[in-house]
Order: structure tokens, then sequence, then C-alpha cells
């Protein structure tokens, strides 16, 4: 009996994807391939699952790409929502239902989660100073203000955080802010909100989560929540200023709205809600809870890292505050999976694309559900590369359970016409029963501790035994010799396959389907208590490729078009920072910048970003520090060429007296690049 064995519901929750963009190969394996796998897992348990999705409407992420697109947040919300949905069923993610939160049911029931808590004098009222763009006549978001980080001193940090550094922030921390909206600098101006109170809830949540969570919630998740309890929570502002959302139910605050992060996992809720109405479900039974505590539904939340505090630490509190609710039983984040060596950018379109990969390899989405199952980013950041994609799919599903199948198929066929004989029936040879036995047994643990790379290849364990028991039998040596003999050695593979059949299917559920038809079974579902039998004479179906092989022209292709589409995508979808305020030619002609040489480099001790760096700039050799250890090796850039700003106030960085700036140019993602002559130049050349 396993530990979730207790429950006899559960309701899994994968995170709502914002309705602003298609769906990534980051998108599946953060959030989506292991919700579905386990709880597909869990419907052959029989067990009573609601697997909830839907898209995420609100927030600024959506207003921030319609005014991108030069068109309104319906318009986004409209037109992502059906390709996102599309993409999900195309890759089999089982949802119970895939709703969206700009629903009216969703928007009331926010509504009421809002009032009950504010009636229940929850939410500290506040009024505090806002940045507020007077040409645009609004608040600003988070997201519409960016300014230098006060941590990092990076340009371009947001107001609720800063990508380069991670540091979280409010936008009054930011140093110059300027409104993303017109450019200028945004005034502080009086507003009032109501902030959840998650001070006030810290001692619940270090029981709770520190406490009961110890040792059962994975490292990452818990790490992270440890560390944000430990440096002390602040109450968090539950509503804002803006005109796309749900708006706040109160009178005097009119014109405001619900906080996105108030809103989207009520979402969870209002979908189950629907789904329940459309089935004659009892959705409170997935969420409330009941009269003894066994009744209580299981509540699991599949995420990726970036939503953690979200999940862990601000919905547990809302529905902690509101008192009727289950709270999650886990919360098994993944990390993130880069691309090719680099970070999954949609700016930058490096990007495998959901739609886009069906459009190339049509009816390959196990291919691309094993490979990511395979490297899931389970405990740490982990990558997709197009070359290991060609080896998982060629040296592991063609050559081990693609082969192991059709090679029984074809045997089978040929010395028996596909028909199994008397001694089918039930397997009786012990040595695979008891491999058969201990398979069962270890996915299931490892699936239901969230270990789903470890599941995949147990299960193909039991492909690479078959592989090695029909090599070790040579049925085709045997055959001449003793027919019969040979065909309970075929039925025994036969047995085995329906087993793979049975284990495959939280994971690669079209291949499935395709063993069970092959097998000539009626059923396309096959539970995990459901027999494998075969009865005398039982009629194969002709064997077909479960995969195939994929050729270097293929992976070759797919790296070229990564590449062509980095290149085209830069120039147009480069998030460009702000204008400046004119500055007179006096002015420019005021800045000496100059070639010059790095001939020496190291690391400033005891930080992360700073290099300390010696320059021959024509004029003299000086030592300047730059913040650009993040990006280059000291060795790498003995020798290169920079462009330098000599005439900067000499500063002290970390004790050193920084003589200039060397100048880089830096995009979206931050990404950091030497602003050099294209030729050799000598040092001291004037740049202007
Ligand atoms: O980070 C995101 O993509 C959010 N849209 C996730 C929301 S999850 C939930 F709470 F709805
Ligand atoms: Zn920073």
């Amino acid at each position: 009996m396993s530990e979730l064995d207790k429950f006899k519901r559960f309701t899994i929750t994968s995170a709502l994807p914002y309705a602003n963009g298609p769906l990534h190969i980051g998108h599946l394996a953060g959030a989506y391939i292991p919700a579905d796998t386990f709880v597909r897992h869990l419907r052959l348990k029989k067990k009573d699952v609601a697997f909830i999705c839907g898209s995420d409407e609100h927030g600024a992420a959506i207003t921030i790409k319609a005014k991108k697109e030069g068109t309104t947040p319906q318009e986004i919300i409209d037109k992502y929502h059906y390709q996102i949905k599309k993409s999900f069923e195309d890759f089999g993610i089982a949802f119970n239902i895939y709703h969206r939160t700009s629903a009216p049911i969703h928007h009331d029931l926010s509504q009421e989660f809002f009032l009950n808590l504010y009636e229940k004098g929850e939410f500290v009222e506040k009024e505090t100073e806002q940045y507020y763009d007077e040409e645009y006549d609004q608040f600003l978001a988070d997201r519409y203000i960016t300014g230098t980080c006060p941590n990092c001193k990076s340009e371009g940090a947001y107001g609720d955080q800063c990508e380069k550094c991670g540091t979280s922030l409010n936008p009054t921390d930011l140093i110059n802010p300027v409104s993303t909206l017109s450019g200028k600098a945004p005034v502080l101006k009086v507003t009032k909100h109501w902030y959840l109170p998650l001070d006030k809830y810290q001692p619940w949540l270090e029981q709770w989560l520190l406490e009961d969570k110890k040792n059962k919630w994975k490292p990452n998740v818990y790490g992270q929540c440890s560390s944000w309890l430990k440096s002390g929570l602040q109450p968090r502002s539950m509503t804002r200023d803006l005109d796309w959302g749900i708006d706040v139910p109160l009178e005097e605050a009119k014109g405001k709205k619900l906080y996105v992060w108030m809103d989207a996992p009520i979402g969870y809720i209002s979908a189950t809600k629907q789904w329940a109405l459309d089935n004659g479900k009892d959705w409170d039974l997935y969420w409330k809870k009941q009269q003894s505590e066994e009744d209580n539904s299981c509540l699991i939340h599949f995420i990726g890292k970036d939503n953690i505090v979200f999940h862990c630490i601000t919905f547990p509190s809302i529905l902690h505050a509101h008192g009727e609710y289950i709270l999650p039983y886990n919360v098994p984040a993944n990390e993130f999976l880069n691309l090719e060596g680099d970070k999954l950018s949609t700016s930058r379109n490096h990007a495998v694309w959901l739609h886009e990969y069906l459009e190339e390899f049509p009816g390959k989405q196990d291919e691309l559900r094993y490979v990511l199952t395979s490297i899931l980013p389970e405990t740490s950041d982990s990558e997709f590369t197009w070359k290991d994609y060609q080896a998982r799919v060629n040296n592991e599903l063609v050559a081990i359970l693609g082969n192991f199948v059709n090679r029984v198929m074809i045997l089978m066929h040929k010395y028996y016409q596909g028909e199994v004989g008397e001694s089918a029936g039930k397997l009786a040879d012990q040595e695979i029963k008891s491999q058969l036995e201990n398979t069962y047994n270890d996915v299931e643990t490892a699936i239901e501790n969230f270990k789903f790379r470890q599941a995949l290849s147990i299960v193909m364990d039991l492909a690479r035994f078959g592989n090695k028991y029909l090599t070790d039998k040579e049925p085709w040596k045997t055959f001449k010799t003793d027919a019969e003999a040979t065909r309970e050695v075929l039925q025994n593979c036969l047995h085995i396959i329906g087993h793979l059949g049975t284990l495959m299917q939280p994971f690669l559920p079209t291949a499935s389907k395709k063993i069970f038809g092959m097998l000539n079974f009626n059923k396309e579902v096959l539970s995990y208590d459901e027999e494998i039998t075969f009865t005398a004479g039982h009629k194969l179906n002709a064997p077909e490729l479960l995969f195939e092989k994929v050729e270097d022209e293929v992976i070759d292709r797919q790296l070229e078009k990564l590449k062509a589409k980095a290149t085209a995508a830069a120039p147009a979808q480069v998030e460009v920072a702000p204008a400046k305020e004119n500055i007179n030619y006096e002015q420019f002609l005021a800045m000496d910048i100059r070639v010059g040489t790095i001939l020496e480099a190291e690391k400033v001790a005891k930080t992360k970003k700073l290099l300390k760096l010696k320059i021959d700039t024509g004029i003299d050799q000086r030592t300047v520090v730059s913040g650009i250890a993040e990006f280059f090796e000291p060795e790498a850039i003995i020798g290169q060429q920079v462009s330098m700003l000599v005439n900067l106030e000499p500063r002290e960085i970390k004790g050193i007296i920084s003589q200039g700036m060397i100048l880089m140019a830096e995009d979206a993602d931050g990404k950091l690049s030497f602003v050099s002559p294209t030729s050799q130049t000598g040092n001291g050349s004037v740049v202007r």
C-alpha cells in the first residue's frame, strides 16, 4: 500500500499558462508532462481524479503583449487560449477541463474569495505612494516600470524583480525609474490597496510548511520556501490600479482590479466548479475540507520553479485564511529546461514551439514526451538538445522498445501466422513474473515520489529485459527443432509486451494504444489490475513500427532553424530600453571614448559579477572594475579589444579604484558582448 492510497480523491492542477503566446518544450517539461504522467498513473489505479488547468488571462503579461502587438487584451487571450488548448490536446495532456480565467464563474469566485477575507478583516488596508504615468494618466503595474537595480546596479530591472540578479523588488526600490509606456520618469501618487498579511501567517506557515513538509517536499521547493520564510514575510498587496483584470468588489475600490496572483490560483477552483457543473459532479469534494480528514481530497500543484512562492506561501495563506479549503499535499515544482546551451527565450525566439514541432514531426508526440521525460529538470535545470533527442529516439525508443515489440510480432507472424496457441493463457514463467512484479512496484514508487525520469527508465529496463530474454532463447534457432517450446517463448514475450503497453501508458499514451492494437486487445486503455491473458487461437494484428529512426538531416534542419530564428528575431523582438532625454553635441564631445586592449583580468574576490581588468588605453595602462564576470572567463578575454569611456571620474568599487568604464552591448536577456572595432585598431584610437 502506497502513501497516496489513503486518499479517496485527487485534485491535480497544472500551472495556468498566461494566454500571451504559444507553448514551448519548457512549458511541457515544467508543469504539464509530469502532471499528466502522474494523473494517468492514478487513473490506471482507478483513482478518482480531477485534473485541472486553464489559461491565465489577466495580469501585466497580457496587457504588455497586447501593447506589443498593437491590439487589445481580449484579442490576445482569445487568440492564444485556443492555440494553447489545442497544443495540450495534441500532446495528450489529459485535463478534465482546460478552462479560462476570463469566464464569469471565475470572476465571481475570485470576488467571493476576496470578500470572504475582507469581511473577516484579514486584509490590511494601506495608503501608499505608487508610480503614476502622468502622460498616460494611469498607475503603473510593476512590470511597466524599469530602472537600475539597487542591488546589482544593472539597468532594465523591472518594478517587481531584477532579472539579472534575481532580487525581488518594489517599484520604489528602482534607481532612476522610467515608465515603459511614455518613457518618462513616473511620479508618486497616493493610492489605497488591500494587503494580505503574510507576516501574520508566518508562524502558521512555519508549522504547516517548514515543520510538516520537511523531508516530504522536494528539496528545491522546500529550500526556496524556507529561505523566504527565514528572511521574514511582508504583507503583499492583493489589489492593483489597472484596467484589465477582475474588479475589486468594493464600492471604495472602483476602478481597481485584483492582483493576478489573487485570482489565478482561484482559477483552479473555478475550473473545477465548471467541470463539475458540466459533468454532474460535486466540486466541493475536490476542494473543501470534509467532515472527517480522511475524506479530504489530495491536492497537488504541478508548477515551474518561478511559481513556487505563490503556490507554497501566498495561495495556501489565502486558503488558510478562508478556512473551508484543503491545503496542498505537495507542490512538486520543476526547475527550468534550457535549449542547446542557452535559456529558452520567447523574445529571442530561442525555443522549440509545440505547434511547430507537430507540423514538422506529425504523429510524433510520444517521441517528444519520451525525451522530455528522460531529461525533466526534476532537481536542477536540465537541457534539451536536438542531438540528444535523436540519440534517445534512435538508441532507446527504436533500438530497445520498438525493436523488442517488432521482433516478437514478426516472428509470431512468420512462424505461427500471428495466432497464439494453447499454452499462451496466463504467464507461467517465474523469472518473468517476478521481473514484472518488481517493475510495477518500482514504477509506482518512483511516480508517487515524483521521480518520473527514474520511473520511465524502470519501464525501459523491462523492454531491455525482454530483448535479452528473446536473444538468449534464440527462437530463430529453436523453431526448427521444437516449434511448441519456441511458441511458448514468443508468447512469454507477448505477455511482456502487454505489460509494457500497460506500464507505458502514463508516459507514451499513443504508443501504448498501438501496442494494444497490435496485440488485438479490444481495449485502448488497460488499468494496472487488468490481467494480460490470451485465449488459444487469438489472432494478433499485423506488426507496425512503433517508432522511426531520426536521420541526421532532420536534426541538422532543426539546428539550422534555431540559428535562423534567433537571428531573424533578434532585431524585431528585442525589448528596447526606453529612449533617454536628448543631450547636446558638447555633452557628447565631453565623453572621451577610446579603443583599448585588455592586458590582464582576474575575478574580484567575494563577488560573482566583477572582474578587475588592466587595460592599455593608448594613453596609459589602468585598472577598471567591470561587471562582466558572469559572461566571460578572465583567461578568455586577455587581448580583447574594447571601447572604453576613459574620462569617467574614478570610482571605488569593492576597495579598488576603477578608472573608466568598458562599453558593453546588452541584449533583452541581459547577455553582454564587447563593443569593439571589427578589425585590429591602435589602442587610444578615438571612438565618435
Ligand atoms: O507563471 C505563469 O505562467 C502563471 N500564469 C502561472 C499561474 S499558476 C496559477 F496560479 F494559476
Ligand atoms: Zn539586480
